[in-house]
């Protein structure tokens, strides 16, 4: 068997949510590059019309295969506006990113190993909560609730969620309110892989480490504030979306057409533990 055909997302009909930066932009750019059509959505229009102009510039096809609708998840009428102009645009929906998502302030530990008294227990924000829990939960259920109707009557699709490593895992470095509303991410994804199963609509997680994105208001742009982060890491270094690439093509292509429920886990070995 071939790379090219085990990996092969040419003609596809794929959408991704947060598109206009960070992860979501890598998923688009990855898609893009090897073929697929790719409708790229977000909430914030001006950074989305930049994405979709970056990415339509690249030459090999794009400019006809890239197109963008601003959706924000936390508004299900938008997203179905979305998947309507790919289905118009298409005739069907073959891929789909549930990915947008939102950080919800630092962990109780700062960057320099001392306690950040603004984000213990008792002062976690419940506005905060809500608000992660309608983005990076509700958000992502609705995002899909748009597309399954469209992948049911087509008998196949891929839902690919972003997660997280702290789905699972303690992240003294971040915020306790993030990995709670994640962690419920993990089992949507697993129900829901356990129900579409029947109708061939495949359902995983990507479930990144900590990336250099502008999650948090880019805070790991920052040297000072990935410091213990990289320390940490097996490997000493964070992820920047273009190590999420693989992860993407084998989800959404040939490749992975008997892997369903699962997390697929791109950290570096951060899950292993730590040498220091
Ligand atoms: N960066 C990391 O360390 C990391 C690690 C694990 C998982 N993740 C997850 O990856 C996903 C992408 O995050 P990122 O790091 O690329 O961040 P990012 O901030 O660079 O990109 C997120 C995008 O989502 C958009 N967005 C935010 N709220 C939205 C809404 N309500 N509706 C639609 N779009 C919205 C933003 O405008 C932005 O363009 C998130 O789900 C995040 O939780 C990030």
């Amino acid at each position: 068997m071939k790379s090219e055909t085990l990996f092969d997302v040419r003609g596809l009909s794929v959408l991704v949510t947060g598109a206009a930066s960070g992860i979501g932009f890598g998923y688009a750019e990855v898609m893009a590059a090897n073929g697929a059509h790719v409708m790229l959505t977000d909430a914030d229009a001006a950074r989305l019309d930049a994405a979709v102009a970056d990415l339509r510039a690249r030459g090999g096809g794009a400019a006809e295969r890239v197109t963008n609708s601003v959706a924000d998840v936390t508004r299900p009428e938008t997203l179905n506006t979305a998947v309507a102009a790919v289905l118009a645009r298409r005739g069907r929906l073959d891929v789909l990113f549930a990915n947008a998502g939102i950080s919800a302030g630092p962990g109780f530990m700062s960057a320099g190993g001392t306690r950040e008294e603004a984000s213990a227990f008792e002062r976690l924000s419940l506005e905060t909560f809500d608000r992660a829990l309608a983005v990076n939960l509700r958000g992502a259920l609705v995002t899909m609730q748009a597309a399954v109707p469209a992948m049911k009557r087509q008998g196949s699709g891929r839902i690919i969620v972003t997660t997280t490593i702290s789905l699972t895992r303690t992240e003294p470095h971040v915020s306790t309110l993030y990995v709670t509303s994640k962690a419920a991410l993990g089992q949507l994804v697993r129900q829901a892989a356990l129900e579409l199963a029947a109708y061939g609509i495949l359902v995983n997680g990507i479930a990144p480490g900590p990336t250099i994105t502008n999650i948090g208001n880019g805070r790991l742009q920052d040297a000072a504030a990935r410091e213990p982060f990289e320390r940490l890491n097996p490997l000493h270094r964070l992820a920047t979306p273009a190590d999420l690439y693989g992860a993407a093509l084998f989800l959404a292509s040939p490749a992975s057409a008997y892997v369903t429920g699962a997390q697929v886990v791109v950290d570096g070995g951060a899950c292993l533990g730590s040498t220091h």
